[in-house]
């Protein structure tokens, strides 16, 4: 089995989606453990109904991002994933962290990058009167939101629209991309070579609208 960690600290939509697309069978895969560095996230509950070690591990318990780093560090290889999943966790992770999972660390982040990252995407997209707006699965390197791009999902940006009604559809097409970029990566078919995407073996940036 190809085994997945997925770290949130809220809602867990995009947990959700990747348990129906596993519960569909369309992504070959098992959830081993969901972990929440905060205690009252709604994806603990999905968890749960599925039969999935769901986790707390309280960042406010921990002296140092690297103390509280370390000790999530030991309870997800406790797990032995072959992939861990960023989904919508609101935390920076340390450097030593994320070099240990190296090429199998995925974060979903709510703009097209490069544009917009870090917090607040959707008003800024706004602000700056953009067309287009989205979502990005990428590989998770010490640089916040840098990492290479795994696949991008476009929205129109309607002449009506605030950051709410805009954050609603980014959530629809996230739901589409992230399950997608999951599952080429457990069919083994998306590699991290010294830091370049190849799908099937050829350059990888796809999209979707
Ligand atoms: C998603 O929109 C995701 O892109 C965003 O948090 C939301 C989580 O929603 N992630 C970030 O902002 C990461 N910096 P969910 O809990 O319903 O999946």
């Amino acid at each position: 089995d190809f085994k997945i960690v997925v770290l949130i600290s809220g809602s867990g939509s995009n947990l959700q989606a990747i348990l129906d697309n596993i519960e569909s069978g369309n992504i070959d895969a098992k959830i081993t453990a969901v972990i929440s560095n905060r205690a009252n996230a709604y994806g603990l509950e999905r968890a749960e109904k599925y039969g999935i070690d769901a986790k707390v591990l309280d960042h406010t318990h921990y002296e140092s991002r690297e103390e509280f780093d370390l000790e999530l560090q030991t309870l997800i290889d406790s797990y032995t994933p072959d992939l861990i999943v960023l989904a919508g966790f609101m935390r920076i992770l340390s450097d030593g962290f994320v070099e240990h999972y190296n090429g199998k660390l995925i974060n979903i982040h709510p703009s097209l990058l490069p544009l917009y990252k870090g917090l607040d995407t959707h008003q800024r997209a706004l602000t700056d009167k953009q067309s287009d707006h989205g979502a990005s699965v990428h590989f998770v390197i010490p640089e916040l939101d840098a990492g290479k791009v795994i696949i991008q999902g476009i929205v129109d940006i309607k002449e009506d629209d605030d950051a709410e009604s805009l954050a609603q559809r980014v959530h629809q097409i996230e739901h589409k991309i992230y399950p997608h970029a999951v599952k080429i990566l457990a069919e083994g078919r998306l590699a991290y070579n010294n830091g370049d995407v190849l799908y099937d073996g050829k350059p990888m940036l796809d999209s979707l609208k």
